[in-house]
Formats: C-alpha cells, structure tokens, sequence
C-alpha cells in the first residue's frame, strides 16, 4: 500500500469519505493542508509587497522634497538702520517680486521684517508700533510685532519672518523663515 503525504490528502471538515460529501465540495475539493499553506504563501507576499509599497513611498516622498528644495534667496539690503526712525518701516519685495515685506524699526539697534500678507486670506497688514503689533483690517486680525505671531482675530499661523542681519549699519534680507506655529 501507498502511503500518500497527508498534505495531499483532502480533509473534509465532517471527515466522512469524499463520495459522501456533497456535490459543491466533490466539484471544488480543497486539501485543508495544503490551503493553509498557500494562505500563509499568500500572506507573506501581501507582507512583502505592503513593505515594498511602504517603501516606495517613503522613497517618493523623499525624492520629492529633495527635489522641491529652494536655493537660499539671494541677500538684498535694506539700507541703513537709522534711515528709519524707532517704531518707522518700510515695504519691500523679498525674495522677489510681488512678495511683500514689512521692515519696521522696533528698538536703537533692533529691526523685524515679516510677510505683509496675513495667514488668514493674504489682506495686507499694517504696523501699529503703539500697540505692538500688525493689524489686518479685513477681518480684524492682530500679529505680535516682534515675533509675528497671531495675538487675536482669525488668523492661526504666524507671519513668515525675513532673517535679517546688520553689518556696519545696513540692513540686510538674508532669508524667510516659514513657521507653523
Ligand atoms: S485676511 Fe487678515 S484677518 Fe482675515
């Protein structure tokens, strides 16, 4: 007598002989071992491929920020400090055209410049030195004048900052600084 391997065999779940079982089960038989092993095959493959999409993704993030990455904006002077009284500013586009700045003049030695255009919907703001802050009149937003934060008003996200630096007296645009928060 034969022994067969006993992953060949099909196993009923009611263990009667295969002619007693019905129709549906003769015309689709299905060996219980052996579909175990192809469940477990086929898991591992849903493993390896959701790992390699997991990857692929993490890979077409990665190229995309790579290649979304901005050169520096080029330096721009402002001019000189004391060309602006304490609590004065000025407009100007940085780091190109259309992209409105403020410069205001907060202390002797200090200057702040952010984005003109609010974080709500892009109104222009304006300083209000006395009250410390930048004030958009479109839905009456406030902005803390040395750090460009919300203070009141619809507005959640801070102005973007301009980096500045002061070099023997002038002023100079160096970069934007997005922030979230
Ligand atoms: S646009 Fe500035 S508060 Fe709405």
């Amino acid at each position: 007598m034969t022994v067969r391997d006993p992953d060949e065999l099909t196993i009923p779940p009611d263990g009667r002989p295969a002619a007693e079982q019905p129709k549906w089960r003769r015309d689709f038989p299905v060996d219980v071992p052996q579909d175990q092993y192809v469940a477990r095959r086929e898991f591992t493959k849903f493993l390896v491929l959701t790992s390699f999409a997991f990857v692929a993704g993490q890979a077409w993030i990665l190229a995309k920020s790579w290649l979304a990455r901005r050169p520096a904006p080029p330096e721009l002077a402002l001019g000189r400090i004391d060309e602006l009284p304490v609590g004065g500013f000025r407009q100007f586009d940085y780091p190109g055209p259309g992209q409105p700045k403020l410069l205001v003049r907060v202390g002797e030695r200090e200057v702040v410049a952010f984005d003109q255009r609010c974080t709500h919907l892009s109104c222009p703001v304006l300083p209000q030195f006395d009250r410390g802050r930048f004030h958009c009149p479109c839905h009456n937003g406030n902005f803390d004048l040395a750090t460009g934060r919300p203070l009141s008003g619809p507005p959640r996200r801070p102005l973007p900052r301009v980096d500045l630096e002061v070099r023997d007296g002038v002023v100079w645009a160096v970069g934007v600084t997005e922030r979230m928060s």
